[in-house]
């Protein structure tokens, strides 16, 4: 369906669960988060509602999120299910990508057609840095999992910090060597855990080309801008989450794990799904996404107006 400002939003993008195996520095406090009680978070049944309503509302794609999406108990059958509901035709999963080499097989077989695998850094200390208890061997291992089951191309998702990981640029955009391997780096957000973050970590994407000045422009896909190395399968993207930029063309809303519809990620606007059924959860369903506020407000230096970190959005 379309919006109050005329968009097609045929998005959708679920966060299952809060929860994380990892605890990056820019989206966990270091002593993790309380586990929602399992009475607050949506069961399978629930997700299931709300994806078959969704898709009676104009939905084609979901994204599966988290936190981590595949520490939540009963993924499979999560994804199987989204992925048999009528209407519903991509099914995607955004992971840090530890948990692929044990679920990759399973998420291809329930109906997954691709993954975003979120790597920041190819140096094994720095890895265990930002994600504070992570070994990067293991999401190597799901990297290599994901396209040896097919969950292709796999796009590497990397959030770019200055003074962090800013020494990554080169080796991560060697990584599209390989065949199916994308790399995007990500813009820093300042919301939730890094919003009171020193502004020296909040460096621009223009560090990417002026580094590696050999990346040719190719076009764009969907958010991002899309650079190629000569001779190179794979694509490097740019995407600026705090250029406002791209909300003209924005076709998603969010769902969190507690079932609460989050039209946009940087306003704090929030319909609550828990416990509606039928035609009153159609009915909050489509109030919501003509709400979809027209723009956010971030540009110029101020935070954003979610009241939630990443890890409970999903990105
Ligand atoms: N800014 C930009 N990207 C972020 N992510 C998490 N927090 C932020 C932030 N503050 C990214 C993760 C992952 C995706 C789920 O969201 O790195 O790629
Ligand atoms: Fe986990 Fe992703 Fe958050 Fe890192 S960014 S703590 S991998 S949810």
């Amino acid at each position: 369906m379309k919006d109050g400002c005329g968009r097609e939003i045929n998005y959708l993008r679920l966060s299952v669960t809060d929860l994380c195996d990892l605890r990056c520095i820019y989206c966990m406090p270091e002593s993790g988060v309380k586990k929602l009680d399992h009475t607050s978070i949506l069961s399978v049944e629930e997700i299931e509602e709300i994806v078959r309503t969704a898709a009676g509302l104009g939905i084609t794609k979901v994204r599966l999120t988290g936190g981590e999406p595949l520490v939540r108990r009963g993924i499979d059958e999560i994804v199987r299910r989204v992925a048999g509901t009528p209407g519903i035709e991509e099914v995607a999963l955004t992971t840090n990508g530890t948990l692929l080499p044990e679920k990759a097989e399973m998420l291809k077989a329930a109906g997954v057609g691709r993954v975003n695998i979120s790597l920041d850094t190819l140096d094994p200390d720095e890895y265990r840095f930002i994600t504070r208890t992570g070994n990067l061997a293991d999401a190597l291992r799901g990297i290599d999992a994901a396209l040896d089951a097919g969950l292709t191309p796999v796009k590497i998702n990397a959030v770019l910090m200055g003074g962090v990981n800013d020494d990554q640029i080169e080796p991560l955009i060697e990584l599209t060597k390989r065949e199916n391997i994308h790399v995007r780096f990500i813009e820093i957000m300042p919301i939730g855990e890094c919003a009171g973050w020193n502004k020296a970590r909040f460096i621009g994407l223009g560090e990417v080309t002026k580094r590696v000045p050999e990346l040719r422009p190719v076009g764009t896909e969907g958010v991002a801008e899309l650079y190629r190395k000569d001779g190179y399968p794979g694509t490097v993207g740019l995407i600026h989450p705090i250029s406002s930029h791209f909300c003209p063309d924005c076709n998603r809303v969010r769902i969190t794990p507690d079932g609460t519809m989050k039209p946009c990620l940087h306003s704090s606007g929030e319909i609550p799904l828990k416990g509606l059924h039928g035609a009153e959860l159609a009915a909050a369903m489509r109030g919501g996404i003509f709400g979809k506020p027209m723009r956010h407000y971030l540009e110029g230096g101020a935070s954003s107006d979610s009241v939630r970190n990443m890890n409970a959005i999903g990105g």
